[in-house]
């Protein structure tokens, strides 16, 4: 037996028992001729002192220790003196004496300090060695907090009379938005497998075979550009229903969700219960996000009907062509510098706006750049549709509507952090709901599935697909926390003439349609129940639970920020055998 208890379990308790441990040099020092070792495995540490005087031979192996060797000790639980309790350490009561040393496999010099948490450790270092980064207690936690999250997720679903059932990975295109991974196919030369950006097909192909009630944590793959929250591969709580309205879907995951966080995270607090719930429109007209942080205010002001005879050139053209005029207040920030407000300016501007128009409401009267055109009345005008106050910052953003929002949502979030309007132990959890069914695209001259082409659109809308598809609203949904998208779904489509439908407006032609989802569109002509479901994302979860600054630190091994794995250097060249067994030839 390598070890009788782990470097966790020792308490007062356990006083006078001869145990024996095993684990990683965490740490050591020599303190008046006594070894102190602090000895760590994947439950904790345990201080281990020598006894020169009764145990020499111990004595001496623990002085030829070197940080993080795998050691095995064995010895006397002794209480600590009462001056020398630790009780930061769960093991802080007693200490080991050690009575026989065996090292059992001796360690070079690491990379990096794993010993503590603050070191600040180059990321690429970090992922190269990533077996030694995860020795770290932070990165452990990460690895415990996500099990108990799947694990709890598992029990939930189970005593729900759901089922976890496995999809395939080598598959067929199923369509989130982003671009395949490809498989090529030995046995059928030319011919590739894809991986799934989601199991999205396949659980709506298990609602026909009559499971009714699936979920899956499943591994999703998505060529697509890596962000903060972005990785190629990445982990879904999948789960699908027959026989359900959207909010039989939306009070299932809601009452997960509630019951989660309190079970695995007892510091984070939800804002409120049940969560709200907002439409599309309302999330965009109010935060200019269809995922708004609402843990707090300083929403945007539509004030386009204040400035439609302004004197003010830009804002009237803009109006004139259709666009809005919105603001927003910054709370306090009346005394920003000019250096400030050119800050904010550049950051507008690289965000798609043509600038930044600021008014400053200090008790000297209004400054900034809105000063020389914005007049008394329409201060006081502002003043009151706003909530602005003395000591204020206004900032006005005209344009189409998509810019304003998007800059509009960005400087929010910039004032959230540089304010602290944001308690980060707040989940302020919500749904959006009621999604446009259709996005036109500008550069391909096209309709998009604004969510997927399998999301069912609102029944009565039916008769707009020639009239106005950009008015058809769908049964798609969004959970959103604390500014992330959290999860997504939908009910689904389960007639083939809707499906059919969107196909068409999707410029899918009949015969595009039978080669990529036939299987689908026949399944659905064998008494498919009405069905839907949601995705909510795991590695996303475990990053807000954690407050991690990006999603690489919540996965054993994630790919780098350029879509590399640089442990193991992948992606890496293929031997020209296997390329050629493959049918494939490189062309540079
Ligand atoms: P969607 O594509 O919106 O929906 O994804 C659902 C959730 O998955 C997470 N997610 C990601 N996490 C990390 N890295 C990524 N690259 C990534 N992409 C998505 C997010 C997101 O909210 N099949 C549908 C769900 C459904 O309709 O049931 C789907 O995949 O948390
Ligand atoms: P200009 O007339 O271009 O010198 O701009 C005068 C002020 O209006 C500057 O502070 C600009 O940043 C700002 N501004 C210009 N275009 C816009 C716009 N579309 N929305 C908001 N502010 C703008």
């Amino acid at each position: 037996m390598y070890k009788t208890h782990t470097c966790g379990e020792l308490r007062a308790e356990h006083a006078g028992q001869i145990v024996t441990l095993a684990g990683w040099v965490h740490h050591l020092r020599t303190f008046g001729g006594i070894v102190f070792l602090v000895l760590r495995d994947r439950f904790g540490i345990t201080q281990v002192v020598s006894n020169p005087i009764a145990y020499p031979e111990a004595a001496t192996a623990l002085e030829t220790l070197k940080n993080e060797w795998v050691v095995q000790v064995e010895g006397l639980v002794r209480l600590r003196p009462p001056d020398q309790v630790n009780p930061k350490m769960t093991t802080g009561e007693i200490e080991v004496e050690a009575r026989r040393v065996t090292v059992l496999n001796p360690a070079k010099p690491l990379p990096f300090v794993v010993n503590r948490d603050d070191e600040d450790v180059d990321e690429t270092l970090r992922l190269k060695y990533r077996y030694l980064d995860l020795r770290r207690e932070r990165m452990k936690r990460a690895l415990v907090l996500r099990h108990e999250i799947v694990l709890f997720m598992r029990n939930y679903l189970s005593q729900r009379g759901f089922i976890e059932v496995e999809t395939p990975i080598l598959f067929k295109t199923t369509p989130e938005g982003a671009r395949d991974y490809l498989v090529p196919s030995r046995l059928y030369p030319g011919q590739f497998y894809a991986l799934p950006q989601s199991p999205q097909q396949l659980k709506q192909l298990l609602m026909v075979a009559g499971v009714e009630r699936y979920f899956q944590i499943a591994r999703c793959f998505r060529d697509e550009d890596l962000r903060g929250d972005r990785q190629p591969e990445f982990t879904q709580l999948d789960l699908e229903m027959a026989f359900v309205e959207r909010d039989d879907v939306l009070d299932l995951v809601e009452g997960l969700f509630t019951a989660l966080i309190p079970a695995v995270a007892p510091h984070k607090k939800l804002l409120a219960s049940p969560w709200p719930r907002l439409t599309y429109e309302e999330a965009m007209e109010r935060f200019g996000t269809d995922k708004p942080d609402l843990r707090f205010g300083m929403e945007l002001h539509n004030v386009s009907d204040l400035f439609a005879a302004s004197e003010f050139a830009v804002f009237r053209s803009v109006l004139e062509a259709g666009g809005m005029v919105k603001c927003l207040v910054a709370p306090g920030c009346a005394n920003y510098t000019r250096r400030q407000l050119d800050e904010l300016t550049v950051q507008a501007k690289e965000l798609g706006a043509k600038g930044l128009v600021t008014l400053a409401l200090t008790e000297e009267g209004s400054k900034g750049s809105g000063a020389k055109f914005i007049h008394e009345a329409e201060i006081t005008t502002l003043r009151q549709r706003t909530g602005a106050k003395t000591g204020d910052l206004l900032l006005f953003v005209a344009d189409q509507a998509k810019i304003v929002h998007k800059v509009l949502a960005a400087l929010r979030l910039h004032f959230r952090d540089v304010l602290g309007l944001a308690d980060k132990d707040t989940l302020a959890f919500a749904w959006v709901v009621d999604f446009p069914m259709f996005e036109w695209n500008e550069e391909e001259q096209k309709w998009d599935a604004a969510h997927h082409p399998f999301t069912m659109p609102r029944l009565e809308h039916l008769d707009r697909f020639e009239s106005d598809p950009a008015s058809i609203l769908s049964d798609a949904y969004d959970m959103v926390c604390n500014g992330y998208e959290m999860a997504s779904g939908s009910i689904r489509i389960h007639r083939r003439d809707i499906q059919s439908k969107v196909f068409s407006l999707l410029g899918i032609s009949e015969e595009e349609a039978q080669r990529k989802f036939g299987h689908m569109l026949e399944a659905f002509e064998y008494g498919a129940p009405p069905h839907g479901g949601m995705a909510p994302g795991i590695d996303r979860l475990v990053m807000l639970l954690t407050d991690a600054p990006n999603i690489r630190e919540v996965i054993a091994f994630p790919k780098n920020q350029a879509g590399r794995d640089v442990m193991a250097d992948a992606p890496s060249p293929a031997e020209e055998r296997q390329l050629k067994e493959l049918h494939l030839r490189i062309v540079s």
